[in-house]
Parts: C-alpha cells; structure tokens; sequence
C-alpha cells in the first residue's frame, strides 16, 4: 500500500525488485505524478498472496493496460528460475504501450492495440486467439488487466478446460489491506482481494462478480 500524505493510501504493484510504475486515474494517482524528487511516500506491506510460480515451466503472461505493471518483475523472476515465457500484452493505442522491450528481452511477445496503431488490431482475447494455437502446451497462464478482459479470459479458459492452470490478479478498491473492512470483496463467495488475493486461480473466481459489477469507493455496486 502507498500511502500519499493528506491524500490516499492506494495498492501498487512492484513492477521491479525496487520501483512501481502508476497510471494516473484519479485522485491519488494524480497526487503520485505531483510528486518532487525527494519528497517521501509512506509504504505497508507485502500484503495479500503472491504469483504461485512452476519451475522450469513453459507458461503464459496475458497483459492489459496498466496490468503489465506487475507481469514484468514476474516475468524477470520466471525467467531466471529457466522458465520458457510467452507474453500477450493488449493495449489502448500506440502512446499507452509500456514495458514491451523490457518484456522482448525475457520473452517471446505478441502485440495488440485496440485502435490497430500498433501490433494486431483488436482486443487481447483476438490476439490470444490468432496468435497461439494450443494453450495446452503452457503450464500456467498468468493474467493481470482490467475486469472486462479477465471475464473473457475466464470464460474462454473454462471452455477450454484448463482453469486450474490460470492465475489473475485481480484488482478492487482496497481500504484496510487486512481483510477486515470488506471494501475489496468480490461477490459470491467473498473472497477478500487483499488478504486472499490478489492472485487467484480461475477455478476460484469463474462463477463471481468479476466482469459484470465492482463495488465503488462507498461499497455500492457499479456496472462496468
Ligand atoms: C493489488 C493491486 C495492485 C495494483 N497495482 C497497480 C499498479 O502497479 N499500478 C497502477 O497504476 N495501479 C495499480 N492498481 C490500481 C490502483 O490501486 C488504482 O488505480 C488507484 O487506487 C486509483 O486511485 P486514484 O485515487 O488515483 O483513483 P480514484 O479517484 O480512487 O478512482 C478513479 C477511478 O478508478 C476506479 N478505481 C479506483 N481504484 C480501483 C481499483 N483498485 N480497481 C479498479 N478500479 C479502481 C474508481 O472506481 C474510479 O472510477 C492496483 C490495484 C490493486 C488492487
Ligand atoms: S480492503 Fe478491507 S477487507 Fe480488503
């Protein structure tokens, strides 16, 4: 958790061993972006769970947006325990394309952008669809993106079977960090993305609230 003084304290992933990477959205990521050089952050954590992570595997990291963050320093891990990594990443347009020759260099990557100005025209679920032909050759796809693309995914994975080998980190408004507000859950089960995520296998989340509704700052529910 970062914590802007005055301001917010918000969940950042690490996207290296020692730096996070912020896409302003509102007000504390705003804040972040106003910061001085030598101006202070106050940080609690680790909080939550973490990637479960297969040695020497041959695995899958599917990105959207900002949800590359946290799959790049996964990726850097993965690849000195001699993992083989394939990468999708989904973007908006060409301007809002990060970490892709950060990613090159630990992976083999395919590139979409919604508007077609870089890489495959459409969606990552397109790209996912063109670009690989048998997802049974991974053992473990790892996600992080926004809820709309882990609905699909989640959905495709299921037809496919392969559910237990998906992991994706899945994001809420968190508030106390310790599983005790109930700001960050996600319907039905209650699952609680701080303490029992932000990691969870598919097989966990396939039949939730994940794609359809989240709850807002006040805990009321909001349509995607
Ligand atoms: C485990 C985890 C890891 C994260 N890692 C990163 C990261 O590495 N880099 C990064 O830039 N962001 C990350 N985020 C998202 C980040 O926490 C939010 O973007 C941030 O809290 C927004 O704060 P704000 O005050 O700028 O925006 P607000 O003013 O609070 O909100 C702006 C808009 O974003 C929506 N929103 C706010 N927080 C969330 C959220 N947590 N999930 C979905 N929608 C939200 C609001 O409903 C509103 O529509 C992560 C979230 C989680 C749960
Ligand atoms: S943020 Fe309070 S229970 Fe998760």
């Amino acid at each position: 958790m970062v914590w802007i003084r005055g301001i917010d304290e918000i969940p950042i992933s690490l996207s290296y061993k020692n730096a996070i990477t912020v896409e302003k959205v509102g007000l504390a990521t705003n804040a972040l972006f106003n910061l001085d050089k030598g101006d202070s952050l106050g940080l609690r954590g680790p909080l939550g769970n973490k990637f479960k992570i297969l040695e020497g595997s041959t695995v899958l990291l599917i990105g959207g947006g900002i949800g590359l963050a946290p799959l790049l320093y996964l990726a850097d891990v993965l690849k000195d325990n001699g993992t083989n990594i394939t990468t999708l990443i989904g973007s908006r347009n060409k301007e809002s394309l990060f970490f892709d020759d950060e990613l090159k260099k630990v992976s083999k990557v395919f590139l979409s952008t919604d508007d077609g100005s870089f890489g495959t025209k459409g969606s990552v679920l397109d790209l996912l669809k063109n670009s690989i032909k048998d997802l049974d050759v991974y053992d473990m796809v790892y996600v992080c993106g926004p809820d709309r693309m882990i609905r699909a995914l989640l959905d495709l994975f299921d037809k496919k079977n392969i559910l237990e080998k998906t992991q994706f980190s899945v994001s809420r408004i968190i508030k106390c960090g310790l599983g005790i507000c109930g700001s960050c859950s996600i319907d039905p089960k209650g699952l609680r993305v701080c303490r029992d995520g932000p990691v969870f296998y598919g097989t966990e989340i396939i039949d939730s609230e994940i794609g359809i509704y989240m709850r807002d700052h006040a805990g009321v529910r909001c349509r995607l």
